[in-house]
Parts: structure tokens; C-alpha cells; sequence
């Protein structure tokens, strides 16, 4: 095995980052009510959590995905390859891969063309997912981009000139409210050819508690990835929270598909952080994420008013989960 030359991973600036963090959660902090932005979620500790969700019985979602990428992987790859033309695969929030990996694994075995570009927040989960897929699939060409989606978006853009096919998995559209990813697959859009792809990973609507459950499962992990994020705003940021005083609470919505975290504070309390003071009153909450449902008619609905049509989809056998192919018109 050769290394290729584009085999680096390019840094992010560390310092411009934490700056980032610091205005954002002060920010939100001072908003009313008050949020913070679940991107932030996925320290090194996030991700250890959040791998112990996606492997939670109630946290549906990666089984189901995982199942489409595992059994219906020429349903995809076809999709991909119908345009002859070779191509650069970038996808966004990759985590550790473990669904894309069988689509590498196929492309490659067949000899097809690309280079692959993972797009993440976390290094920490760029460098294992590299020097796993160099293990496991030595001939594919990876080259990992660390930082936020569309900063490294265009990264990728100016460094691939081939046909793009961009994945979005994992339901982490769902992150986005309804409004938010229209403008996600406009600005999207703005930077692909007519005939380019995008495969997205949507969650969707089905019976509320099992949505519900998902989010709330009984063994506590969910509660504990989001009081995370108060834990790494201690760290980080020089803050003070004491995790004992919030709670995790969870709401879905069937009206509107919004299912939702906050963190409510169950005493009068004071905290600081980087120096500010922040006062909570009793049962007051924090917004921490929405992870947003759709129905089939919605994504379609999304990708026409977005710029693409909605060429192609794959579900898994339950009808929980849906990839969805919108092409760049
Ligand atoms: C990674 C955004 C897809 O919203 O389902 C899981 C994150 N939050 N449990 C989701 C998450 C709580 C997850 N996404």
C-alpha cells in the first residue's frame, strides 16, 4: 500500500474553535429562554456516550440505517455510479462510519474511482476513523477535513474537481428545524453542479413513544450526553455547573415531528462561566437539540424547494428510516 499525497488531516485552529465555543454558549446562555447548540455535544466523552446510544435497544435509528447500508448497498451504490463520470464522496458528521463503511467497502472491492472525505467536528473521531479504514479497506483513498460543515465544505470543493456525491447520515438533518434545513440544502446547493448528489439519512414519523423512547431511554444515557455538555462547559470554558442541580427532559410533538431535550434547573442557582455569572431560576430549562421527523411527502417537499429533485430512496424493512437521493438541478 502507498500513502497518497492528499493523505493529511487538515487542522482546524484550536484556539479559534474554543473562541467560537466561548461566544456561542455565552450567547445562548443569555438568550431567553436559554439553549445551547448540540454540535457541542460531541467531545471526547459525547462521543463515548453517543456511541453507547447508537447502541441503546430504544435508539432506533442506527439499526435501522445500518440496515439499508448493510442489505441494500448495490441499491445505493447503483444510484452513485449511474452517472459514469468519476467522482469524490464527502460526507458530513461522519462519526465513526460504521454505515458508510459497507458503501466503501463495495466501491472499492469494485475498483470504482474516488476519494473519500469525511467531514467531522470531532479529530479525536477523524483520526480513529482513519486509521481504521486504512486497515480495514487499504486501497481506498481517504481524506479527512476537521471542522465545521460548511468551512470544511468548501474546503472540499476547492480541493476536488471531479462530480460530487455528498452524504448526510444518520438522521443528523434531524438536528436541524425544518426551516433551518431548507436554508441547509439551499446553501448546500449553491456550491454543487447540476447532476451532482446528495444522499441524506432522515428518522421518520412513527408511533410517539417509540420516538419518545428513543430519546429517553430508561438506562439514562441520553440524560447523560446532554448534562455532558455542562461538564465541558465546566471544563473548557471555566465553569462552574453542578450536574447534580439540572435534569434531563425529553418532548415529542407528533404535530410538528419536533422531538426535544432540554436540561431543567431544579433550584434557584447562580453559575459562571469564563467569568460570567448566569442566574437559573427553579425549573427553568435549557434547550439542548431537536431531532426533527418527517414524513416521505416532507423530504420530497424539501428537496423541490431546495433546488434538487428527490431522485431516489432506500427504507429499511421496518419503514422507520429513509436515505434519500436528491440530485442538483
Ligand atoms: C446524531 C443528531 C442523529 O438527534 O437522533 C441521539 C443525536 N441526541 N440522542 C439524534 C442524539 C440524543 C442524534 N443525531
Amino acid at each position: 500500500m502507498t500513502l497518497n499525497s492528499k493523505d493529511t488531516l487538515v487542522p482546524a485552529q484550536p484556539n479559534t474553535l474554543l473562541q467560537k465555543f466561548q461566544e456561542d454558549v455565552l450567547w445562548g446562555l443569555a438568550c431567553n429562554p436559554k439553549k445551547l447548540e448540540s454540535k457541542y455535544f460531541y467531545d471526547k466523552e459525547g462521543d463515548v456516550l453517543f456511541q453507547q446510544i447508537m447502541a441503546c435497544p430504544d435508539y432506533y435509528l442506527t439499526s435501522c440505517e445500518q440496515e439499508i447500508f448493510q442489505h441494500k448497498t448495490n441499491e445505493l451504490a447503483a444510484v452513485i455510479t449511474l452517472d459514469s463520470d468519476e467522482f469524490d464522496l464527502i460526507e458530513l458528521g461522519v462519526g465513526d462510519a460504521s454505515k458508510s463503511q459497507y458503501l466503501l467497502e463495495y466501491l472499492a472491492v469494485r475498483k470504482v474511482p474516488f476519494t473519500y472525505m469525511p467531514i467531522d467536528i470531532s479529530a479525536h473521531i477523524l483520526a480513529i476513523l482513519k486509521t481504521r479504514l486504512q486497515k480495514d479497506i487499504p486501497q481506498l483513498e481517504v481524506m479527512p477535513l476537521h471542522g465545521e460543515y460548511f468551512d470544511m465544505l468548501s474546503k472540499a470543493f476547492s480541493l476536488s474537481i471531479r462530480r460530487k456525491v455528498v452524504m448526510f447520515l444518520g438522521a443528523n438533518i434531524g438536528n436541524m428545524s425544518i426551516a433551518e434545513a431548507g436554508r441547509f440544502c439551499i446553501a448546500l446547493r449553491a456550491h454543487l453542479n447540476p447532476g451532482d448528489l446528495v444522499l441524506i439519512g432522515f428518522d421518520l414519523k412513527k408511533h410517539p413513544q417509540t420516538i419518545l423512547n428513543a430519546y429517553n431511554d430508561r438506562s439514562g444515557i441520553t440524560a447523560k450526553f446532554n448534562l455532558n455538555l455542562l461538564k465541558r462547559i465546566n471544563r473548557e470554558l471555566e465553569g462552574n455547573f453542578d450536574l447534580a442541580h439540572f435534569e434531563h427532559y425529553q418532548n415529542y410533538d407528533p404535530g410538528t415531528g419536533a422531538c426535544k431535550s432540554y436540561l431543567v434547573s431544579l433550584d434557584d442557582q447562580k453559575v459562571t462561566v469564563s467569568g460570567h455569572e448566569i442566574l437559573f431560576r427553579r425549573n427553568e430549562t435549557i434547550y439542548m437539540e431537536v431531532s426533527q421527523k418527517y414524513t416521505p411527502e416532507e423530504i420530497t417537499g424539501l428537496a423541490e424547494s431546495t433546488g434538487f429533485t428527490s431522485v431516489d430512496r432506500s427504507l429499511d424493512s421496518k419503514n422507520w428510516f429513509l436515505d434519500a437521493f436528491f440530485r442538483a438541478v
